[in-house]
């Protein structure tokens, strides 16, 4: 049976569960918000997972509303500095990807001191991804081996990116099916799990029911049975 060891979620769906409800699209974002703490707690909870990335803020994302954008800022802010605790108890490592020089001081700051609090545990390591986009990520990593003599390996260049863990399953929430710029180096032999349901409304049950599929499926990464 397979295993889960790293699993990747694009949360998607926020903005339509609050225009739902009539409610403004901000408010998904504040309930987003509180299914990344219990997905997380149930991955920290879950010895074989390893490693959970979730898709938080994409390089694509500074194209909304200045409002939502700022929005979105401020409760990455509030939200990390409230989950310290949280990781702490439950032994999780948090770990950023993405560029986030484009971030303001004190928000790099706040993520950079929950990075350090959170170095020593040896849990789940939950890796946000912020201002985080594939091709931006394999561009840097292009960039920063230019200047090297030999031909760059397959190594090298997985070395130089933020992430460096293959994924093994990854799942979008939100109805549409589409990467949108997240893990296409890692997700090259992902499993790819596309559920209608809003990430606001997404539960650990249907993460147990997708994860109990994944186990089943058969991965053949290009060899044969
Ligand atoms: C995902 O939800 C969260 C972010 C991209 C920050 P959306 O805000 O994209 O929600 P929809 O897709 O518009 O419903
Ligand atoms: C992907 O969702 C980014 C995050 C979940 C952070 P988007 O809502 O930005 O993706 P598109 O624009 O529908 O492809
Ligand atoms: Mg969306």
């Amino acid at each position: 049976m397979n295993q889960a060891k790293h699993i990747a979620i694009i949360m998607d769906g926020n903005g339509r569960w609050a225009e739902l409800q009539d409610k403004k699209r901000v408010k998904g974002h504040e309930a987003g918000a509180k299914v990344v703490k219990s997905i997380t707690t149930f991955c920290s909870n879950h010895k074989d997972i390893e490693r959970l990335t979730l898709y938080a803020f994409s390089t694509e994302n500074w194209k909304r509303p200045r409002l939502e954008v700022e929005f979105l800022m401020k409760l990455l802010n509030s939200y990390l500095k409230k989950e310290l605790d949280v990781y702490l108890q439950n032994n999780v490592r948090f770990e950023p990807i993405g560029d986030i020089r484009a971030f303001s001081k004190s928000l790099q700051k706040t993520i950079r001191i929950v990075q350090e609090k959170t170095a020593h545990c040896d849990g789940l390591v939950q890796s946000l991804a912020l201002n985080y986009g594939a091709q931006d990520e394999i561009l840097r990593a292009v960039n920063s081996l230019k200047n090297s003599h030999e031909d760059i390996t397959l190594e090298m260049l997985s070395n130089k990116l933020d992430c460096k863990h293959s994924v093994d399953l990854l799942i979008r929430t939100g109805g549409d099916k589409r990467l949108s710029n997240f893990l296409l180096w890692q997700s090259a032999y992902a499993e790819l799990f596309f559920t209608d349901t809003l990430w606001p409304d997404f539960t650990t049950k249907e993460l147990e029911k997708i994860i109990k599929k994944f186990k089943k499926v058969e991965r053949r990464f290009g060899g044969l049975k």
